[in-house]
């Protein structure tokens, strides 16, 4: 199965109160980055790791580092930087790519202005990041620009998905699992997830 559902009870707490249209900006950015954490801890529990030898005050001993090149965030602007942030509290030496894309409200198809992505990220496990996934146009976009540039090793991370976009997505990119907080209802007829939790960026910068 290539949809991770993290149904960890702070997670759902947390975004409980973020769904309420009563939360404020400031509240809604700092659980979105605290969130963030405990969603980056599920999306890299399976990295490698190798030994190395080290000192400590009370003698020599063997212990775990991350095995393998640095991770790659990509973030889809504007919201996925609230994740972004997030994340990289936790992996701060990642590599960092910014994909910039907005829907068109009337076609809901996705529409880029801008792409910037770390020459290398061919290389590396890159994971796409971004609150919703409603009709999975803006992810299946970004995860395909990444293809484009070489990208092989990818995961998506979300913070409430769509079934609807669950579906096209893994139709387009069998190969990227998707990591969500939660599998909402549906979409709506103006392609908001339902109940969701409004429009992410907007509840994020205004
Ligand atoms: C929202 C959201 C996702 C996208 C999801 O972005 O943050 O990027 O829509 O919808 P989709 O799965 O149907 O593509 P929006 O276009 O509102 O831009 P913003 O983040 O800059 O507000």
């Amino acid at each position: 199965q290539n949809l991770i559902i993290v149904d960890h009870p702070l997670v759902q707490h947390k975004l409980t109160i973020m769904r309420c249209k009563d939360t404020s900006t400031a509240s809604f950015r700092r659980l979105l980055r605290e969130i963030a954490h405990l969603l980056c801890y599920e999306v890299t529990r399976d990295l490698e790791v190798e030994y190395i030898d080290i000192e400590t005050p009370v003698g020599p001993t063997r212990a775990p580092t991350l095995k393998g090149k640095k991770l790659v965030f990509a973030s889809i602007l504007r919201a996925g930087e609230g994740l972004l942030t997030g994340m990289l509290d936790l992996v701060p030496s990642a590599r960092v790519a910014h994909i910039g894309l907005y829907r068109d409200p009337e076609t809901l198809e996705a529409v880029e202005y801008y792409f910037k992505a770390p020459s290398d990220a061919a290389d590396r496990l890159v994971i796409v990041v971004d609150p919703m996934l409603a009709t999975a146009n803006s992810a299946i976009a970004a995860v395909q620009k990444l293809k484009d540039r070489g990208a092989n090793n990818i995961r998506f991370l979300c913070l409430l998905a769509a079934p609807e976009g669950v579906e096209r997505f893994a139709a387009a990119h069998p190969d990227v699992p998707i990591f969500t907080a939660s599998l909402d209802e549906k979409l709506n007829e103006h392609g908001y997830i339902v109940p969701g939790l409004g429009d992410a960026g907007d509840r994020m910068y205004g």
